[in-house]
């Protein structure tokens, strides 16, 4: 019997993968995954991606690029169970149940309901407002027990603890505690508004998608915005500073620091040093990535396996559900 915790993480079809997937949630995945501790479950969260605005094609189109560039990340379908969401119906189904142990006002606290009403307030669908329940199902129907996320989802996180323990009290112990899990950088910022997480939906001059070429690193990095004026750390360049630290050599970074200490530090030379240096870490990636495209029908298969594998676990999670509830 394999009893090791179970992780249980996933993202939207919603575009390229940027800096802030990648600090926040997709490194952590890889690092999680190699270290043999965990089973792991990653799904591509396309269902959840129907509370938004997107076209059916772009959806269709971003499941397969969404795909690629997990793998070309580091997951590897061979130690992750790597799956589209909607491709395992019973998601939906554990989602219904627990929509009716759910009290309304607590959905009304969710930050990210309120967020997305506002960003897409002629579409304010009922799924924008049960989403999380439907996250809760993701994360209870394979009894996940760490949840590694970034920042903007905890919330969602600790309601899912609250779901398990509605349902355990009006059927009976069944579903178990789960914890969110951060990482060193849980919330990178905005390139342009660096009072904001770094996001798809704030335009694309705000990320740095991992795909993008040196040239257009460059690009975007001189518009960044830093400092106004001197004293305090300006949160534009704390950014920089923690990209530069995460990606760069740390002898370049210590200078720039030092630099930065005792006023003499150059806002352009800081952008050239962080540019060159997220442009190289992700020179591999940008090759897989490019090659794992090239054959959408091998990314097909991989997802197939994916779904059918984590099926397994689904049916038989939903089979004692449903029996708890009363429906079998
Ligand atoms: P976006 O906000 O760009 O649409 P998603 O909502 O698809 O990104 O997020 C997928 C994962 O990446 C989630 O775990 C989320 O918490 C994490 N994440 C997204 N943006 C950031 C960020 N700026 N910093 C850290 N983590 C982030
Ligand atoms: N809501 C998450 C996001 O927007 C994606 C997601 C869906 C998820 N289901 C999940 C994350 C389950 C963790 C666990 O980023």
């Amino acid at each position: 019997m394999n009893n090791k915790p179970v992780i249980v993480s996933g993202i939207q079809p919603t575009g390229n993968l940027h800096l802030g997937n990648y600090l926040g949630a997709v490194k952590n995945w890889v690092d999680l995954q190699n270290s043999g501790k965990y089973r792991m479950y990653i799904f591509i969260a396309d269902l959840h991606s129907l509370a938004g605005n997107m076209p059916a094609e772009q959806r269709r189109k971003q499941i397969i690029e969404t795909t690629a560039e997990l793998l070309a990340a580091g997951i590897d379908p061979k130690k992750t169970t790597l799956f589209v969401q909607s491709q395992v119906k019973e998601h939906t189904e554990l989602g219904w149940i627990f929509n009716c142990v759910t009290p309304i006002a607590e959905l009304e606290r969710m930050t990210q309901y309120k967020d997305k009403s506002q960003q897409q307030e002629k579409n304010i669908n009922a799924g924008l407002f049960t989403y999380p329940v439907l996250q809760a199902a993701d994360i209870l129907l394979y009894r996940g027990n760490v949840v590694p996320v970034g920042q903007d989802q905890v919330q969602h996180v600790e309601l899912t603890r609250d779901i398990a323990r509605w349902f355990n009290n009006r059927y009976g112990v069944f579903f178990q505690e789960t914890k969110h899990l951060l990482t060193d950088v849980p919330k990178v910022m905005s390139l342009l508004e660096p009072d904001k997480k770094m996001s798809k939906s704030l335009g694309a001059g705000h990320v740095i998608e991992l795909a993008d070429t040196p040239e257009v690193i460059e690009q975007k990095l001189k518009k960044a915005v830093t400092a106004t004026s001197g004293g305090e750390q300006a949160p534009g360049v704390k950014n920089l500073l923690l990209l530069l630290q995460k990606f760069g050599n740390q002898k370049i970074y210590q200078g720039f620091i030092k630099a930065e200490k005792d006023g003499s530090i150059r806002y352009g030379d800081l952008k050239l040093a962080t540019g060159k240096a997220i442009g190289e870490y992700f020179s591999d990636f940008r090759k897989r990535r490019a090659k794992l495209l090239s054959n959408p029908n091998q990314l097909k298969k991989i997802l197939t396996a994916g779904a059918k594998k984590a099926g397994l676990v689904a049916k038989k999670t939903m089979k004692d559900a449903r029996k708890k509830v009363g429906i079998s």
